[in-house]
């Protein structure tokens, strides 16, 4: 059992800090929340007087709304602003900016082009730092994603998830590690320059201590029999000068119908979004009967709330 107060005041920078115990009260309270939201019960002020920082480096959609409509919800007050708008922009630290703003916030969403500045600005902020997104995970999309195939699946246990695609990336690396402490069964079908060779290493021990298993491959076939076929861009923001080189090796990557069909019928489909339609995916599939999508992102709203509450109430 979690004692929720051991969430409270902590940083939510990456799901590598959190026991696989504290994941899953996380998954219940959002399930919670959302059933409660379904019900009406959609404004509750636990967390009025409160302030939410997002400074947001990328562009954002499903992060920044479902932020500040679940802050918004709780009753807090959000501003939101890009570097440019703030002294940053011109070359005030991070760790000055972070100790201001402690002064007058609760918690700070960020999303970054570095990993190392969310760092930064946990080192420096008492308030709680949240990965809103930076060039290694994006752990509220990998609550997000886990929650839904809770849902869909009817379970949390034993699930197999193939990632197809940029295994290097921020999202399939936030996957491996809510997959590593969830004891999945987490294929990475990527090409060889595309494979997180480093965190799979770093996830060993984890994946000891509960049944998990890592599969790296490159080949497409390693689809066939998982509960879900999951995918992201081929260019991920802040890899533009890479994107020609990119687009080659990831062809065959792609998921269409012919790999919905080798991963079999009761593998669903899903992608973090932004989707680049007739790239990484086709429309056929994200549009097709085995998508779950727009649940995926619905779940944003309702993880978000919970991490809030957590880290804040
Ligand atoms: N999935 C996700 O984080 O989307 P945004 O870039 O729109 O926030
Ligand atoms: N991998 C993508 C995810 C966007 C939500 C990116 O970093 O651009």
């Amino acid at each position: 059992m979690v004692n929720p107060k051991s969430l409270r005041g902590r940083d939510f920078i990456t799901l590598m800090d959190y026991t696989t115990e504290e994941i899953k009260y996380l998954l219940a309270l959002s399930r919670d929340l959302k059933s409660r939201y379904y019900q009406g019960d959609r404004y509750t002020p636990i967390l009025t007087g409160r302030t939410l920082l997002m400074i947001f480096e990328k562009p954002s959609t499903r992060t920044r709304v479902s932020l500040d409509v679940a802050a918004t919800q709780l009753g807090m007050h959000v501003i939101y602003s890009n570097p440019q708008e703030l002294q940053l922009g011109r070359g005030e630290t991070i760790a000055d900016t972070a100790r201001v703003v402690d002064r007058f916030v609760d918690a700070i969403a960020a999303r970054v082009y570095r990993h190392e500045t969310l760092l930064e600005l946990a080192r420096y902020a008492v308030a709680p730092v949240i990965n809103a997104l930076s060039d290694q995970e994006h752990p509220l999309q990998a609550l997000a994603d886990a929650l839904t195939l809770w849902e869909v699946k009817g379970r949390l246990e034993g699930l197999k998830v193939a990632f197809v695609g940029d295994g290097d990336n921020n999202v399939a690396h936030s996957l491996m590690i809510i997959g590593a402490k969830l004891g999945w069964e987490v294929r990475i079908i990527a090409p060889r320059k595309y494979w997180p060779t480093k965190l799979a290493e770093e996830l060993t021990e984890e994946t000891r201590r509960t049944g998990a298993q890592l599969v790296i491959s490159d080949n497409t076939d390693d689809v066939r029999g998982v509960d879900a076929v999951y995918t992201d861009v081929w260019v991920s923001m802040g890899m533009e000068a890479e994107a020609q080189e990119r687009r080659q090796l990831l062809r065959p990557y792609q998921v269409n119908a012919e790999l919905m069909a080798r991963a079999g019928k009761q593998a669903v489909f899903m992608h973090c979004l932004p989707a680049h339609r007739g790239e990484e995916v086709t429309d056929d599939v994200i549009d097709g009967p085995q998508s779950i999508v727009w649940d995926q992102a619905e779940n944003r709203l309702h993880t978000a709330k919970a991490v809030l509450l957590a880290l804040l109430a």
